[in-house]
C-alpha cells in the first residue's frame, strides 16, 4: 500500500491567495451587483510592453519554420538571455556574475520553493515575520519545520524574525543560529526594504556563521532610493553565502508568461561540494527549460526600447503606490512601504484583526486586500494593498475607502 508525504497533512489551511480567492468568489456570488476591486494578490494589470510583444511574435514565427525551430532549451537557459542578464542585472552594477552561474526558470515562486531541496533536511530556516508564504510552506512539505502550534501560529523548527513598525521592519539577527536565511528585499509583504549597509551586515553575519542567504529580489525594479542594493552581490562576500532569485513577473508583467532566474555563484560551497553544480544537476534532471518564445521575450526586457517601456510601466504602478499611501494617510491610516516596492502595508484601524478588516473592506467598500496575518503571526493587525491595479481602479478604491 502506498504512503503519502505526511508533511503535506501538517499544512494549516490552503495557500493564502487561494483562501482569499475563495472568499471573494463567495462574496461575488452573494452580491452579483457589486463591482469588486481587487488589490489583493500582487498580480500585474498592464499589458506586455510593445518591445516584448514584438519579440514574442518574431519567436513564434521562428517556431513555424524548420530552419529556425527550437526544441528543448539548453539546461541553464539560452545563452542570449543569460548574457543579457549577466550584462544588465550584474556587470552594469559592478557585480561579476558569470553566465554559467545563472539558471533560467519559469519563475521565482517555483525556484524559491524548489531551492530548499539541495539542502539537508535538518537545516534550520530563518524567515522574516511576516513573510511570503511559499518559503515556509515549501519547507513544511520537505519536513524541515517541526510541528505547528495553532495558538502561536508558529512552527517549532522555524526561526522567526519579526519585522514590525516597532523595529522599523528591520530583522534582527536571531538568537538561535539558522542554516538558511530567507530575505526578500524590497520586501513582500511590507513594501519596506533594507539599506545597503544593513544588507551588508546580513552578508557578514551569514559568512560568519556559515549560513546561506536565499535572497528574493523579485521587486528590485521598484527601488527608488539610492542607498538600496539592487542585487545582494553588491555586498562584499555575498558570493560565498548567497543565492539570488529573480523574477520577470513584477518588472516586466510576466505573471502569466512565466520567467525567472536563479544565481548560484561558484564560490558558494559546502566543503568541497559546489552548490552551483548541485543546482545544475537538479535543473538538468527536473526541468526542461522555459519556452524559447518566453526567453526571447525576456531578452527584449533588456533591449533599449524594452528598458524605456518598462521604466514607464514601473512608474505607472509606483504612481498608484504613492496615491494609495497619501490617500490612506489623509484618511488617518498609519502606512508603510510604497517607496521602493509596489506594496502598501497599513495598520488596521480601531484594533481590528487583519481578517476583520479584510471582511469590512470587502463588504463595505467592495475592495479586496490581503490580511497581514496571512503572512505570519507578526503580520496580525496589518493589511497589504497592492499598487498593481489600474490607475482608475486604484483611484476608485481610494474613493470608496475614504467614504467608509
Ligand atoms: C503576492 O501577492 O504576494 C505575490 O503576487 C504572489 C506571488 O508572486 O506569487
Amino acid at each position: 500500500m502506498f504512503q503519502i508525504n505526511e508533511n503535506y497533512q501538517k499544512l494549516p489551511g490552503s495557500y493564502l491567495f487561494s483562501t482569499i480567492a475563495k472568499k471573494v468568489a463567495a462574496f461575488t456570488e452573494e452580491n452579483p451587483e457589486k463591482d469588486v476591486i481587487r488589490l489583493g494578490i500582487g498580480d500585474v494589470t498592464q499589458p506586455l510592453a510593445p518591445a516584448i510583444i514584438e519579440a514574442m511574435h518574431k519567436a513564434v514565427d521562428e517556431m513555424g519554420s524548420a530552419a529556425s525551430f527550437h526544441g528543448y532549451a539548453p539546461d541553464l537557459g539560452y545563452d542570449f538571455l543569460r548574457r543579457a542578464i549577466a550584462e544588465n542585472d550584474y556587470r552594469a552594477r559592478g557585480c561579476e556574475i558569470a553566465e554559467d552561474e545563472i539558471f533560467v526558470s519559469d519563475g521565482a515562486k517555483s525556484d524559491s520553493a524548489n531551492i530548499q531541496e539541495i539542502f539537508g533536511p535538518d537545516n534550520r530556516i530563518a524567515v522574516c515575520d511576516p513573510v511570503y508564504p511559499v518559503y515556509v510552506d515549501s519547507n513544511v512539505m520537505a519536513g524541515r519545520t517541526g510541528t505547528y502550534d495553532k495558538e502561536t501560529e508558529r512552527w517549532s523548527r522555524v526561526i522567526y524574525m519579526p519585522c514590525t513598525a516597532e523595529n522599523g521592519f528591520v530583522p534582527e539577527f536571531p538568537k538561535e543560529e539558522p542554516d538558511l536565511i530567507y530575505l526578500c528585499l524590497p520586501n513582500n509583504p511590507t513594501g519596506t526594504t533594507l539599506t545597503k549597509a544593513q544588507l551588508q551586515a546580513w552578508v557578514d553575519y551569514a559568512n560568519r556563521i556559515g549560513a546561506v542567504i536565499l535572497y528574493d529580489g523579485a521587486y528590485e525594479a521598484y527601488i527608488s532610493e539610492p542607498d538600496v542594493a539592487h542585487s545582494i552581490y553588491e555586498c562584499d562576500g555575498a558570493k560565498t553565502c548567497a543565492i539570488e532569485l529573480k523574477s520577470f513577473s513584477k518588472n516586466a508583467g510576466f505573471t502569466g508568461v512565466r520567467l525567472g532566474y536563479t544565481v548560484v555563484p561558484k564560490e558558494l560551497r559546502c566543503g568541497d561540494v559546489s552548490l552551483r553544480d548541485m543546482w545544475a544537476r537538479r535543473h538538468g534532471t527536473k526541468f526542461n527549460g522555459a519556452p524559447y518564445i518566453v526567453q526571447r521575450a525576456g531578452e527584449a526586457v533588456y533591449s533599449e526600447a524594452g528598458k524605456a517601456q518598462l521604466k514607464e510601466q514601473v512608474a505607472y504602478y509606483m504612481k498608484n503606490a504613492a496615491a494609495i499611501k497619501e490617500g490612506l494617510k489623509e484618511c488617518g491610516y498609519t502606512v508603510f512601504g510604497g517607496v521602493n516596492a509596489p506594496y502598501i502595508w497599513l495598520k488596521t484601524p480601531n484594533g481590528m484583526t487583519s481578517w476583520e478588516f479584510f471582511d469590512d473592506l470587502l463588504s463595505r467598500a467592495n475592495v479586496v486586500g490581503t490580511p497581514g496575518s496571512g503572512f505570519g503571526p507578526s503580520g496580525e493587525g496589518y493589511f497589504r494593498l497592492t499598487a498593481f491595479g489600474s490607475a482608475e481602479n486604484t483611484q476608485a478604491a481610494l474613493a470608496r475607502i475614504r467614504s467608509m
